[in-house]
């Protein structure tokens, strides 16, 4: 984890510009999350954003839900500075640099959490079962998950072929030196993705309803359930 806390405390001013040229359809995948959000835009949620980065996806909801109280998390203190910045006009968000395995989520306490390219950073399938049953126990009733991230398929030839077309969606704006010695390494060291079908059945398991999949595309997918 400390690689990856390296990792976005140096890319952080960076990053707005960068992920759009890494992530494919990156807006496409936050707008699915959003869309996805069932409640009236008018209710107060209190909500969770876990590994929030630069504040994007918090930006979003605060878009359609004026009155939401947001708690944003980050590993990396660079990355919550600029989200602070960038949100510096709402007075009602809350702003912890921690990790979100440690981070105490309480129970019963939010309406809504969200996660985008976070949780593939955590190495094992215990890890990310172990944050899923702390979110379960944290959404009050009725509550709702949903994460945007990185996954993969149940077969190696459909992972092989999302990684070549995530390469050549990175060359079309930067060097193939670029794509095959910096962005497909740090990959290989820092994402430790799981299969999709593999979320849905613990997000299951612990006690979510309505599991689905809203979006997917490459190596991305939006998904998620509600308690
Ligand atoms: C690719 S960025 C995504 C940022 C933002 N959610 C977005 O979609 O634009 C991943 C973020 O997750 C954070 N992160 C990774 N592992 C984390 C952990 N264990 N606890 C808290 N934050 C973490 C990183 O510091 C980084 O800011």
């Amino acid at each position: 984890m400390k690689d990856v806390k390296n990792h976005f405390e140096e890319e952080a001013e960076e990053y707005d510009g960068l992920i759009l040229k890494l992530i494919p359809n990156y807006k496409e995948m936050i707008d699915s999350l959003i869309r996805s959000i069932p409640f009236e835009s008018s209710k107060p949620i209190k909500v969770l954003d876990l590994g929030c980065g630069t504040g994007n996806i918090t930006r979003e909801v605060k878009k359609r839900y004026p009155k939401a109280h947001v708690t944003c998390i980050d590993l990396a203190e660079n990355m919550i500075d600029i989200t602070k910045y960038k949100l510096s006009e709402f007075d009602d968000i809350e702003f912890h640099v921690a990790d979100l395995r440690d981070f105490h989520y309480g129970e019963n306490n939010y309406d809504l959490i969200i996660s985008s390219l976070a949780l593939h950073h955590l190495q094992t399938d215990e890890e990310k079962i172990t944050i899923y049953q702390k979110i379960y126990e944290a959404l009050n009733p009725g509550g709702v998950l949903l994460i945007a991230d990185q996954v993969l398929t149940s077969s190696e030839y459909l992972d092989r072929t999302n990684h070549e077309q995530w390469k050549e969606f990175m060359l079309k704006s930067m060097p193939l030196k670029e794509v095959e010695e910096k962005w497909a390494p740090t990959a290989y060291k820092e994402d430790h993705p799981a299969p999709l079908m593999n979320h849905l059945d613990w997000l299951r398991e612990i006690g979510f309803k309505k599991v689905d999949v809203m979006w997917r595309y490459v190596e991305g997918a939006v998904f998620g359930g509600k308690k």
